[in-house]
């Protein structure tokens, strides 16, 4: 139990390695944002910082500001962490949003899509390439609670909107629809993998590591 409530903890850009297009600290350009949606505790974003990534160039989003403070509170770095955290929905067309459109280089989204429901994943996805760097190689990233049975999801916890599980196959076609309809050419691929953390929450569950490429 201890080890599924602490689970969020783990870094998750190092595991994006394994389909090839991880961010690493090195690869952080000065002259380009790096974005997060649903950052949550911004485990991720200082994982890159303490690697050596610039962290002005780090920007978090969560429409949660108690879980970006914890992420302060549990890693003591209010003082000297130099990242951009905002707290905002990220259906909201804010000042502050919109002055990233067209400017992220890479979007990670980890653990956020498999919240809502088909549509509003939809929505999700158009709305991050909206915010991408409009050019070759900006990436969108991410993890997601998967199903081997891709469906609107039965056991979502009380309170909370539907959500829906995908397989691979799902997920690129939701990909697919939403670079139709923005009339962009990006390229998508996924990687199924275990967690035991996931098979916990549905007998049927996986992690679906992936990335889209604007190409
Ligand atoms: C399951 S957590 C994942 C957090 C982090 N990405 C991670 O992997 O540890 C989902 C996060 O999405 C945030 N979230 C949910 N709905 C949101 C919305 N509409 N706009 C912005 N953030 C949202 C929650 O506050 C929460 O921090």
């Amino acid at each position: 139990m201890q080890r599924l409530l602490y689970a969020f903890l783990l870094p998750i850009s190092q595991g994006l390695v394994s389909i090839g297009s991880g961010v690493s600290a090195w690869e952080v350009k000065n002259d380009k944002a790096y974005g997060w949606t649903g950052c949550g505790l911004g485990q991720d974003i200082r994982r890159l910082v303490q690697d050596g990534a610039p962290s002005a160039n780090l920007i978090g989003l969560d429409s949660t500001e108690e879980f970006i403070n914890l992420g302060f509170e549990l890693f003591d770095d209010r003082s000297r962490l130099g990242c951009t955290f905002i707290v905002q929905d990220f259906f909201e067309d804010t000042p502050q949003l919109d002055n990233l459109v067209g400017r992220v280089k890479v979007i990670n989204s980890s653990y956020f899509m498999h919240l809502f429901d088909w549509d509003t994943q939809l929505r999700v996805a158009k709305r991050m390439m909206r915010l991408a760097f409009q050019e070759k190689g900006a990436l969108i990233t991410g993890f997601n609670f998967g199903s081997h049975s891709p469906r609107d999801w039965d056991m979502v916890p009380p309170g909370l909107p539907p959500q829906y599980l995908h397989d691979q196959r799902s997920l690129a076609s939701l990909w697919g629809l939403a670079a139709r309809e923005t009339r962009m050419s990006w390229s998508f691929r996924s990687v199924v993998e275990y967690d035991e953390n996931c098979s916990i929450l549905d007998p049927e569950g996986c992690r679906l590591g992936w990335v889209a490429e604007l190409v």
